[in-house]
């Protein structure tokens, strides 16, 4: 297994029971929900993953597009919601290729930690381009330099207990810690943002950023950022 995106398409045991699965992709689809501001905005969900809940979201708004990069992945979304005509799955590359000011709001969640500060970047490149004017861009759960795995252990336990999978969650970290998940994190590691570096990043690439009062999802410990496009460029219109 090479990078993040492989681990994902994996049969991986990041989620410690069809429970835990399940509660968080209604939690993240709650939370982006909030974030939506017109029944017919156009959202797009940036490296959704499995999304199990995104006809929730899709019901919010006008149009739903779901980003994967993860082939495998990619493939269960397109079966799961092809009934759904509110819903599109795209590859990332197929987003440089769409019409540019389409998207009322973008989310990343979850998804900058595994991205080198480049891949990143680039990412919040094409995503300005496809954001209108007045649109947002939602950067959740990035983790701060300071806090360590043991802050997410906390976290993971204190969302099992109020969802009642504690046993099942700690099971699933002793599992982890035996995993490919472990092997990456050592490995190739995860990417940190204190809250200035991440504005000053969003700052870097045309958006104006706050921090979110929460974190979308269960943890706290994490950080979300709400972004807007700050000012037109030289070319832009
Ligand atoms: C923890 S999941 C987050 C999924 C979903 N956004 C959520 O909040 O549940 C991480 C996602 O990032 C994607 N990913 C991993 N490495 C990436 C990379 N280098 N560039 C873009 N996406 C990546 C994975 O395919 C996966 O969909």
């Amino acid at each position: 297994m090479d990078d993040w995106i492989d681990y994902y398409d994996s049969t991986h045991t990041i989620y410690v029971s069809k429970l835990h699965r399940d509660v968080h992709f209604e939690t993240i689809a709650a939370d982006i929900i909030g974030y939506i501001s017109s029944k017919d905005s156009v959202v797009l969900d940036y490296a959704c993953g499995e999304a199990l809940s995104a006809e929730k979201v899709a019901d919010a708004c006008g149009r739903l597009i779901l980003a994967e990069p993860a082939p495998g992945v990619r493939g269960r979304l397109v079966s799961r919601f092809a009934p759904n005509t509110k819903i599109r799955v795209r590859s990332l590359d197929e987003l440089r290729h769409m019409d540019e000011k389409s998207i009322d709001l973008a989310v990343m969640n979850s998804v900058a930690q595994y991205m080198t500060p480049a891949e990143l970047d680039t990412a919040f490149a094409v995503i300005r381009r496809l954001l209108k004017p007045a649109g947002r861009l939602v950067v959740g759960d990035i983790l701060q330099p300071h806090v360590g795995m043991s802050g997410d252990v906390k976290a993971l336990l204190r969302f099992a207990s109020k969802h009642g999978f504690v046993k099942d969650a700690l099971w699933g970290l002793a599992r982890t810690a035996l995993s490919d998940y472990r092997e990456l994190r050592t490995k190739i590691g995860l990417q940190r943002y204190s809250e200035a570096d991440m504005l000053a990043k969003l700052a870097a690439a045309g958006f104006t950023a706050t921090r979110a009062p929460i974190n979308i999802g269960h943890n706290r410990s994490r950080m979300t950022f709400v972004a807007r496009i700050a000012f037109a460029r030289s070319g832009e219109s």
